[in-house]
Order: structure tokens, then C-alpha cells, then sequence
């Protein structure tokens, strides 16, 4: 049986796809990519720089001058890895409720996009790869073998961001999380650069009322009913 090299994982915040792309990379032996990380490295270093999120000239600059590392975890705290931007460890930086109001806003400039799309490319073209993220399927790899859209509504998705955000012994406010949900979809579909949106080609699973053990069983059922 030949498995399809390229896996594009595209939806919106908090659908499950992070965890989904690990357990199917796991499994096949693949690398996961999640291209999410990138767009808030760059959001974090704007907003550390005091960069406003708004200057695309600024921000084009940055994206394309950041070095952006992803690595196997070096601490046992519930991170899948480490994050790098320039040496300087900010796996959970990038994370905080202040990038995750800003990073839309920094996704949408045509600039960053280009810097951060050529680099997902160049991992793409190793193959082998889960990639994770909003256009994987229509503009990163839009010839990956297997494309899934993966979705849920904005409640399901705020209550899992909610439980993570707890979880990690962080204070969470449910109907915030909800409205910073709402907005980051909003502006992820609606930019003109690359929206978020299933490729043509793609097959698309809701999430809603699933576990992820079972949206995983699906994602790999689809795997295996691949031929090319
Ligand atoms: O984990 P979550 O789904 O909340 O977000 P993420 O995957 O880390 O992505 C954060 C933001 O980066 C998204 O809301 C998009 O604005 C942007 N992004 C993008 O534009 N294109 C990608 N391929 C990946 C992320």
C-alpha cells in the first residue's frame, strides 16, 4: 500500500488539528509541522520589538529576517516541543492571549505570508509530512495527497481552548475565549491573502460530539484508503 507522502491539515483556532496531525505523524512515522507556530513567532517578536501589528512593511521585514526553530521538547512540561526565535525559547510566549489577539492581524499582511509560506514549502518538498495550519491545501501544498478540513463549531472550539488554558494552570474566562475565537475566524476567512477555506479537494470532518481518539480514527481510515 502506498501512504499519501503529504498530509495538509487545514480549519480554524481549536478545531483539534495540532493534536490530530501528532498522533497521525506518530503513527506513520511522518514529521508534524504545525505552520501556526511561525505566524505567532513572528506576532510575538513584533509585539516584544513594540512593533505596531499593523506596519506591513515592518512586519514583511521581521518575517523574513526571524530565525524561527523548531525542536524535540527539552523540558518535561507539557510541551510537544520547543519553539526558538532566535535562540530564545518561547514555546509558551507564543501562546498567551496577547499574541493570540495579534497574530491574525499579523497573518493577513501579504509580506509575512511570502516569507513564511517559502519556508513551509522547502519542508514540504522533503515529504513525509503532516502540516498543520489555515492554507496548507490551497497554497502551501496544494498537490499534498491527502487534504482535511477539519472543523467544529465556535462554542466546541472555545471550550477546548478554555479546558487547554485551565489545564495549564491559567486563568480563563469561557465567553472571552469565545469572542477571541469568533474574531480570529472572521479575520481568517475573510483576508484576501490565503483564507482560510477547504481546497476544492479536500475532505471535510466536523469534529462537534467527537473524541479525538475517534477523529483519529477517521483521519486514518482516510489515510489507508489511499492509493497513489
Ligand atoms: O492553534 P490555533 O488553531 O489557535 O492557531 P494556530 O494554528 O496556532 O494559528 C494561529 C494564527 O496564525 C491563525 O489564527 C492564523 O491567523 C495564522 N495562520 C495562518 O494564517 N496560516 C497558517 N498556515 C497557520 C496559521
Amino acid at each position: 500500500m502506498n501512504l499519501p507522502l503529504r498530509i495538509a491539515i487545514d480549519g480554524p483556532a481549536a478545531s483539534g488539528k495540532s493534536t490530530l496531525a501528532e498522533r497521525l505523524a506518530k503513527a506513520l512515522g511522518y514529521l508534524y509541522f504545525d505552520t501556526g507556530v511561525m505566524y505567532r513567532a513572528v506576532t510575538w517578536a513584533a509585539l516584544q520589538r513594540g512593533y505596531a501589528v499593523e506596519d506591513a512593511d515592518k512586519l514583511t521585514e521581521l518575517a523574513a529576517n526571524l530565525d524561527i526553530d523548531v525542536r524535540p521538547p527539552s523540558t518535561d512540561d507539557g510541551r510537544k516541543y520547543d519553539v526558538l526565535v532566535n535562540g530564545e525559547d518561547v514555546t509558551w510566549a507564543i501562546r498567551t492571549p496577547e499574541v493570540d489577539a495579534n497574530v491574525s492581524i499579523v497573518a493577513a499582511h501579504p509580506g509575512v505570508r511570502a516569507a513564511l509560506t517559502d519556508k513551509q514549502r522547502a519542508i514540504g518538498r522533503r515529504g513525509k509530512v503532516v502540516m498543520v495550519g489555515r492554507d496548507i491545501g490551497t497554497v502551501v501544498m496544494p498537490d499534498a495527497e491527502l487534504k482535511i478540513y477539519l472543523d467544529a463549531s465556535p462554542e466546541e472550539r472555545a471550550r477546548r481552548r478554555y479546558q487547554e488554558r485551565l489545564a495549564r494552570g491559567e486563568q480563563a474566562d469561557y465567553a472571552q475565549i469565545l469572542a477571541a475565537v469568533r474574531a480570529r475566524d472572521r479575520l481568517d476567512k475573510g483576508r484576501e491573502v490565503a483564507p482560510l477555506r477547504a481546497a476544492d479537494d479536500a475532505v471535510i470532518l466536523n469534529s462537534d460530539g467527537l473524541s479525538i481518539g475517534e477523529v483519529f480514527e477517521e483521519a486514518l481510515r482516510l489515510v489507508k484508503a489511499m492509493d497513489c
